[in-house]
């Protein structure tokens, strides 16, 4: 039983061994309000990503361009990412605002699918390379001791796909 418990602590400890590597993005130091803020708009720029490939999966351009365009930066955006503190950040805010969402703007004016989702695609790069380089929170932050753990409940059907998981290795 006490072996066990120690191999399920060690388990637990080597899945989990990326949690202790030290986050070494820079930290903007922001007021809590401004932070939630922007995490706010963070969650809503995944939204807005959804709602433009279902519009680009039935090739309705005119809406992919009005979605596209909540990006764009406009006066408030600019007084609110001045506030920012960081110069490297505030550019890259910059060109993902404008070099990036006026190049989806582009192509889905000219009712290109594949520039449309090749300007897609380096938009999710502009937000990838954000977070490789940003962050917001202190490290370490809040810790809490591990979750016990759960049943995962799996789809009936998923089991139906033999192969998948053969010919994936999963
Ligand atoms: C100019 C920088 C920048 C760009 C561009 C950017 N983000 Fe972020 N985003 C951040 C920072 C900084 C955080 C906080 C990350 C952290 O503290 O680990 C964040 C956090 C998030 C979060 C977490 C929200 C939460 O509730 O914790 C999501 C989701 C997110 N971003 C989505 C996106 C998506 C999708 C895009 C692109 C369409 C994007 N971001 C573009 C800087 C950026």
């Amino acid at each position: 039983m006490k072996n066990k418990l120690i191999f399920l602590l060690l388990l637990c400890f080597f899945l989990d061994i990326n949690a202790f590597a030290k986050d070494n993005r820079t930290l903007l130091k922001l007021p809590y309000a401004t932070r939630e803020d922007m995490l706010r708009s963070m969650r809503k720029y995944i939204g807005t990503m959804e709602n433009i490939l279902k519009a680009l999966s039935k090739k309705d351009f005119v809406k992919v361009e009005e979605l596209a365009s909540y990006w764009l930066l406009g006066e408030q955006g600019k007084i609110n990412l001045a506030l920012k503190g960081n110069d490297q950040f505030i550019a890259m805010a910059v060109e993902f605002h404008t070099t990036g969402a006026v190049e989806i703007i582009k192509a889905a004016r000219k009712k290109n699918l594949e520039a449309t989702l090749m300007s897609l695609s380096s938009f999710f790069g502009r937000c990838n390379a954000c977070h490789a380089n940003f962050r917001l929170t202190e490290w370490p932050s809040t810790d809490y001791p591990p979750a016990a753990p759960k049943v995962i409940k799996i789809p009936s059907d998923y089991n139906e796909h033999e192969w998948i998981r053969r010919e994936y290795k999963k």
